[in-house]
């Protein structure tokens, strides 16, 4: 039977003892840095793999310089304690690794600095986020993408969920399954906990960093896999909302989400209203990148 432990104040504890004070800085303003990770259970090797593991801690340890969070762990050491931990569960099945860089003092005032900090991580089990295999019908939201002048999204702020929450939930009570956010500019950002690509005449466009993205591993892994293994460029550049109604495909990409497609954008059918000939063959390629089932791209696999 798995059981679930965290890291937590330095410490491998079971999951029911990790608790955090009401008075924790982080919990009252919303000052954590985190990150999701995906495990992906492989039923022939009997083995989960943790999917860019070291590059997930990377930016973890990048985007605690915006929020003045003193990371004492290099890369190395925090996917040591993550494959520990992962290991200790001992989940069979698909998991996500959530770490939290976070303000832990328990003070009141707001501000980032001359405040203890601390990094926690937990495991739990996590099966498809969004639908992969019929592909998803998306809205634009009339929230607006915060803005790195405001909060930056690259940075993956605890606090900032609050704007992707809004949207999500507005899309879900408006009976689609995912929402697209716009920049304050009025340009294609991202969705609420992914990122979006269109497919137009052979290629990928996506919106760049500067659009207010967070810059995803997997819009990487996909950009990656479409240059070297489909031959297919992708072009990073300011994208319309309109060009999403008349692109020939579009797909959502994000550790939760995986590769999976938007069918359907606003109540108009995007290309044939069906997953895409394009969005298909990564998809395939991704799931054995992911599953530890493609030896090229071994190294981004770590067993656990
Ligand atoms: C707002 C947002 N955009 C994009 C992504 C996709 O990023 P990644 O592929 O690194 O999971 C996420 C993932 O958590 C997200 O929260």
């Amino acid at each position: 039977m798995p059981t679930p432990y965290a890291y937590f104040q330095k410490q491998f504890v079971p999951l029911a003892e990790a608790k955090i004070s009401i008075m924790t800085h982080a919990f009252n303003y919303g000052t954590g840095c985190f990150e999701g990770i995906r495990g992906n259970w492989n039923e022939e090797q009997e083995k989960v793999y943790l999917f860019r593991l070291w590059d997930h801690f990377r930016r973890l340890r990048k985007n605690c310089r915006i929020l003045k969070i003193e990371m004492p762990h290099s890369e190395d050491e925090l996917c040591d304690v993550a494959t520990k931990l992962v290991g200790m569960c001992g989940y069979c099945e698909d998991i996500y690794l959530r770490p939290i860089a976070y303000k832990s003092a328990e003070v009141i005032g707001v501000r980032m600095h001359d405040l203890e900090d601390d990094i926690l991580m937990y495991v739990a089990p996590f099966g498809p986020y969004l639908d992969v295999e019929k592909g998803i019908r998306c809205m634009t939201s009339t929230w607006r993408r915060v803005d790195d002048m405001a909060i930056p999204a690259r940075a993956k702020v605890t606090g900032t969920y609050v704007n992707s929450a809004l949207a999500k939930t507005e899309a879900q009570e408006n009976g689609f399954d995912e929402a697209i956010i716009l920049n304050s500019d009025g340009h294609v950002s991202e969705g609420s906990g992914e990122n979006i690509f269109i497919v137009d005449n052979g290629r990928l466009i996506t919106p760049p960093s500067s659009d207010n993205v967070l810059m995803g591993i997997t819009r990487d892994t996909v950009i990656r896999l479409a240059r070297d293994e489909l031959g297919i460029e992708t072009i990073e550049r300011q994208t319309d909302r309109s060009e999403l109604y008349t692109a020939d495909e579009c797909f959502m990409t994000g550790t939760a989400a995986h590769v999976t497609a938007v069918v359907d954008i606003d109540r108009r059918p995007i290309g044939n209203g069906r997953t895409g000939e394009i969005t298909a063959r990564l998809q395939k390629l991704y799931f054995e990148v992911v599953r530890g089932r493609n030896s090229k791209y071994a190294d981004w696999c770590t067993p656990a």
